[in-house]
């Protein structure tokens, strides 16, 4: 019987599959790791080079955010980069809009890759087929460092995943209808988010225009939970430090942090 882990368009991970990445300094390939990011803030404190780029192959205790697990099965693409923020002149201020520009940098690889034309839900959700499709945790484990954590579903196939994650999400795979290069996936991810990094530096208008032409909740109604504080509206896109813009019968509110689901179930603000 064959492997199920042998994959004609994906050749897996070597160190010379990676060689000469774009942006990377250093890099650490695991053939398994508990969570990318983990290892990534582990090597926080020793790193020398960076950007340092960890990719695991399998990862068995991936995170998401607001502590949630993040599955992943055999094919998906997993890995983080250790960064010096004031290497890239990344100010706490612009860290929202980092999310944002690492999930417009996804939707670019994607775009690159297989032609596929993905959308951005605030803060951190890229989705197809309004599916979810991958995923990013950016944490800062000292003021001098940033963890960006990836995930993307490549060539797992999630009628094997936990049933509510069977559900709302989506691998590329299934889109596409045959297996894409992860190393590939990866390299043009690297090329994009080198450029959003730079557009972040210095020509935010650019990352904002790509955000906002990417941002799938404009115009819908949505509710957002932050703790135990709730915002339901209409949203009104992305405001210029990369908040998600709320009008509620009070007004519009920029909201910076939390969770957001699209709702039907309140009236619609002209
Ligand atoms: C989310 O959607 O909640 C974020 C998911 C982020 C998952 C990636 S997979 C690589 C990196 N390592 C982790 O443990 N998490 C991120």
């Amino acid at each position: 019987m064959s492997d199920p882990r042998d994959r004609s368009a994906d050749a897996g991970f070597d160190a010379s599959a990676l060689r000469g990445l774009p942006l990377i300094e250093a890099i650490e390939v695991h053939a398994e790791l508990g969570s990318t990011n983990d290892r990534a803030k582990e090597l926080a404190p020793s790193a020398a080079k960076l950007p340092l780029l960890v990719v695991a192959d399998r990862q068995t205790a991936g995170r998401g955010r607001g502590g949630h697990r993040w599955h992943t099965s055999d094919g998906a693409l997993t890995f983080s980069l250790l960064i010096d923020p004031t290497n890239h002149e990344l100010s706490l201020g612009k860290q929202g809009l980092l999310s944002l520009a690492t999930g417009i940098a996804v939707i670019d690889a994607v775009q690159r890759t297989t032609g596929l034309a993905a959308g951005l839900k605030w803060p951190n959700d890229v989705l197809l087929e309004n599916k979810k499709l991958a995923g990013t945790l950016i944490e800062a484990p000292r003021p001098d460092r940033l963890v960006i954590g990836v995930g993307v579903n490549v060539n797992n196939r999630l009628d094997e995943a936990p049933a509510d994650v069977a559900a709302r999400a989506i691998s590329l795979v299934e889109a596409v209808g045959q297996e894409v290069s992860r190393p590939r996936l990866l390299e043009a991810f690297l090329h994009a988010f080198s450029m959003r990094l730079n557009q972040l530096a210095s020509a935010e208008a650019d990352l904002l225009q790509s955000v906002r032409g990417a941002c799938i909740l404009t115009g819908q109604l949505v509710t957002l939970t932050d703790g135990d504080r709730t915002t339901a509206g209409t949203c009104r896109g992305i405001a210029d430090d990369g908040a998600l813009r709320i009008e509620t019968s009070e007004g519009v509110q920029a909201c910076r942090a939390g969770s957001v689901i699209r709702s039907e179930n309140h009236p619609r603000l002209p």
